[in-house]
Order: C-alpha cells, then structure tokens, then sequence
C-alpha cells in the first residue's frame, strides 16, 4: 500500500514520541511492504513560536489532503496567559471541528506485567480492555453561546447536542462494539441533564438495531466509580464530550499510566491520530516520556486509518514483547524493571516487529 501521512510533532514530548511512532511506521512498511511518505507540519506552540496562528493555513490545507495525520501533542506553558483562541491547545479543536473528527477512540488496556504498576490491586485491574469513545466535535467544548460577561462577574458555556450529532457517534461505538466483547455502556447524566436525556433517548433508539450488542446505561458518577472499582467490567464506553475527556484519563491512570494511552479521532475524511498524554513539558528532552500511547497510536492509524489490521496487532505484539523483555519508559519503571529511556524503549519495539 502507498499511504501519506502528515507528521505533527507539536510541543514538548510531542517531537521525541512522533518519532518513536515514525520509527515503528518505517519498520512496519519495511517487513510488510508498504510505502508510507511522511511529510510534517506545523502546530501549537512550534507554529505560535513561528509568528503563525496555533493552526496555521498550510496545516489545515495539508491535513485535508493525506491519508492519515499523527500528532504528538500540543501545550506550552509560555502561552498560557493568552485568551482561549490563542493558546496552542486552540489548533487541536479546531482541527478536530475543521476535520469534522466526531468519534474519538481511546482504548486502555491492562499491558501484561503491568498490572502492578498502576494504583490499583493487580487482581482488580486484571483482565481490563476497555474502549472509550468519546464524542469530540460538540457538547460544551463547541456550544455557542460563551464567553465572559462584559464586567466579568460572570461566564458561560452552552451544552447543547443535536439528534444527529448523538446517533452519528453512537453507530460508531456500536460498530465498534460488534468487533469487540459486545457490551455498550452509554455514559450521561440524564438524572439531572435535559441534554443527557435526549443523549439516552437517541443511543437507546439506534441501540434497537444493534440487538447483539449489550446496551446498558450509567450516571458519569457512577460510571468514574466503577471505572476504579471493577474497570475489567467495562468494554465500550461511549459518552458525550467533556466525560469522555475526563474518564479517559482516568482509565488511562487506572490502566497504569497516561503515557500508556493512543487515540484515534474519527471523521468521514482522513483520521487523526496522537496520543492522550499531552505535551508534558517538564519531560520534554529528557528520553523519559512513555512512547507507548504514540506507538500505539501508529498501531490505530494502521488499522482504522489505513484499514491495515494484520500490520496494527504486530505492533501491539512487538510491544507486549518489548514489555515482557524488561524495557521501560521512567513512568511504569520498577525497582526490578528500571526505566530504559525513550529511545531504548522504542527500539527493543522496532526489532521486535
Ligand atoms: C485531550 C486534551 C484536549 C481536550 C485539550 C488539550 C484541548 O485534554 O485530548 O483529551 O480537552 O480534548
Ligand atoms: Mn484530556
């Protein structure tokens, strides 16, 4: 297969894992013959730094054009006193809402020999592989009105979701859960949220004809509850936009360390693809960022970006290998298993591909 795609290295750790997911690309053209052309831009603070918006012009242009998009990550606290629109995190929801990127998927899974790394008993994380989908283009990251009162004693945000904007989602989870151990758990707050209800109403609806999939509901306190207490429960969580970023961290945490965490953001054009941890700069060009949620995040652009399933579980593979041989990122680092550095880390993955 030939396949372009666009690199956005980003800010902080984002260039070191971008290059780690890159050198696992390479490997994977190299044994399975395909011909992947990378080419790179700018975002965030790197495209603030330049004199340009967070998500300058030839960016976006060149993210339209590609077959699949991989970033690193975005956030760089020398921007943070700047309002919303201009602070690099902007060029992240713009590109999903530009994209029309609606379906977020973030799975977190218990990595073999890691059950003991994260803050929960072994036994209770064991068995754990749970996907997240989280709807990313609406809710109240996008809802108009907002803003801050013109003496600024008050500020608003509007949480609004249209039928359409839940049923799309929800036939992603669904499908999605049809390939998985067929159980949707839709995540809300109808007890108390109109949005919530028109939420239940609508997965409930479309849930009808999907009636080999399992659909239950939960409240997103109860949900974040069961989320520590039994996440082995769990397979597909699908919720709306602000839980779905909170409960994916968590999941990420409970599964041993956010820096173990890939997404993919799903549209009808092509896909975006970056890891959930974020810029970390205090990290930053150091060799200790975890690479596995970009290494992964390489595996989700292969399969769902690419449609190369066979090509994402061989980087899986090679990384539950690298794990089982002893390699580290400083974040899941133990006594007996001491961190190996970024680098060394992705390579025991690339030759074990
Ligand atoms: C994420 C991040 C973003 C979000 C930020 C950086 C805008 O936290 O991808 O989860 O809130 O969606
Ligand atoms: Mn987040």
């Amino acid at each position: 297969m030939n396949a372009s795609i666009l690199l956005l290295p980003g800010d902080g750790i984002g260039p070191e894992v971008t290059a780690a997911a890159v050198a696992v690309l390479q490997r994977v053209a190299e044994r399975l013959d395909h011909r992947f052309t990378f080419s790179e831009g700018l975002i965030g603070g790197a495209a603030l730094r330049t004199g340009q918006t967070p998500l300058p012009g030839d960016t976006l242009a060149a993210s339209r054009s590609v077959d699949a998009i991989l970033l690193g990550a975005v956030g760089d606290p020398s921007f943070d006193g700047r309002p919303p629109g201009q602070r690099p995190e902007s060029a992240l929801l713009q590109l999903r809402s530009a994209l029309g990127l609606y379906a977020n998927l973030r799975p977190a899974i218990a990595w073999p020999g890691l059950e003991g790394s994260g803050p929960l008993k072994p036994e209770v994380l064991a068995g754990t592989d749970l996907l997240v989908v989280r709807e990313l283009t609406g809710g109240l990251y996008y809802g108009e009105p907002r803003g801050v009162s013109s003496d600024g004693q008050s500020a608003v945000n509007t949480l609004r979701y249209s039928v359409e904007e839940i049923r799309r989602v929800t036939h992603r989870a669904f499908a999605l859960a049809r390939r998985r151990r067929k159980k949707l758990v839709s995540v809300d707050k109808a007890n108390v949220l109109e949005v919530s209800r028109l939420w239940r109403q609508t997965v409930t609806t479309v849930g009808s004809e999907y009636p080999d999939v399992t659909l239950t509901h939960e409240y997103v306190d109860a949900a974040a509850m069961k989320l520590v207490l039994m996440p082995s429960s769990f397979d597909v969580l699908l919720t709306e936009n602000l839980f779905g970023d909170i409960l994916s961290d968590e999941a990420g945490a409970v599964c041993g360390s956010l820096g173990l965490l890939p997404s993919a953001s799903l549209g009808e054009g092509p896909g975006l693809f970056e890891p959930v941890h974020g810029s970390a700069p205090a990290l930053a060009g150091l060799n200790v960022a975890n690479p596995i949620g970009a290494i992964m995040s390489a595996a989700m652009l292969l399969e769902y970006g690419l449609g190369l399933r066979e090509e994402a579980a061989s980087v899986q593979r090679a990384v539950e290998a690298a794990l089982s041989s002893g390699f580290r990122a400083e974040d899941i680092s133990t006594e007996e298993h001491p961190s190996t550095g970024t680098t060394e880390f992705t390579q025991a993955v690339v030759d074990r591909i």
